[in-house]
């Protein structure tokens, strides 16, 4: 039971923050994307989806072949280790046009971003929902939040993909 508890701090705290600060980086370098956002909350939802296949925190996922297989063409032979990069997947042009563009209005499709299969993350909606609730918490308490240099804003890593950091402004009103 403890061991279960230790991994779910582990896998759920980590994951969700990054992908927090994914969300950030990509809404702070659209200010106008984020002042839609303001203005409209409906739009939420599909911005956390799209940001979810756009920067996923988990780039690549590992796997070992048990069995002989192919990919592609390609003749795999047991025990080899595989590296599969769901990030990519993500950007696969044949499922999402232009995929190297943001745009929360692109028609819903599946992304890799929690994996497949047996293995899917079980965490999946308790993190879309924690990081909705950051995004009206953000755009509603802070308004006017930017960014004030860019420098390790982009998200970066091969395994787990996050911004260095986000130099902020806020100025309280009211
Ligand atoms: C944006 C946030 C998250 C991302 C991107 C993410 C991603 C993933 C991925 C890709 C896997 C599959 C690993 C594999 O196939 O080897 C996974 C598994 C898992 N995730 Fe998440 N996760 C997130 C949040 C969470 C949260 C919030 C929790 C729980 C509080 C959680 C719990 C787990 C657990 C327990 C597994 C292992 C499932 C298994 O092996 O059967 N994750 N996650």
């Amino acid at each position: 039971m403890l061991s279960h508890v230790r991994l779910l701090f582990a896998v759920g705290a980590t994951t969700t923050s990054h992908a927090l600060g994914n969300l950030l980086s990509v809404l702070l370098r659209r200010p106008a994307l984020a002042e839609r956002a303001r203005r409209e909350p409906a739009l939420r939802a599909a911005i956390v989806h799209e940001l979810l296949r756009f920067e996923p925190p988990v780039a690549n996922l590992p796997r070992l072949a048990t069995g002989p297989l192919a990919i592609a063409g390609v003749e795999i032979p047991p025990g080899t280790m595989l590296l599969l990069g769901l990030a990519a997947a993500n950007r696969d042009p044949r499922v999402f046009p232009d995929p190297d563009r943001f745009d929360p209005e692109r028609p819903i499709e599946d992304v890799l971003t929690f994996g497949f299969g047996v293995k899917f993350c079980p965490g999946s909606h308790l993190a879309r929902r924690e990081l909705l609730t950051a995004l009206d918490a953000v755009l509603e308490r802070l308004p006017g939040l930017r960014l004030v240099d860019e420098e390790g804003a982009e998200p970066e890593g091969g395994t787990l993909r996050h911004p260095r950091a986000l130099r902020v402004v806020w100025v309280a009103t009211g």
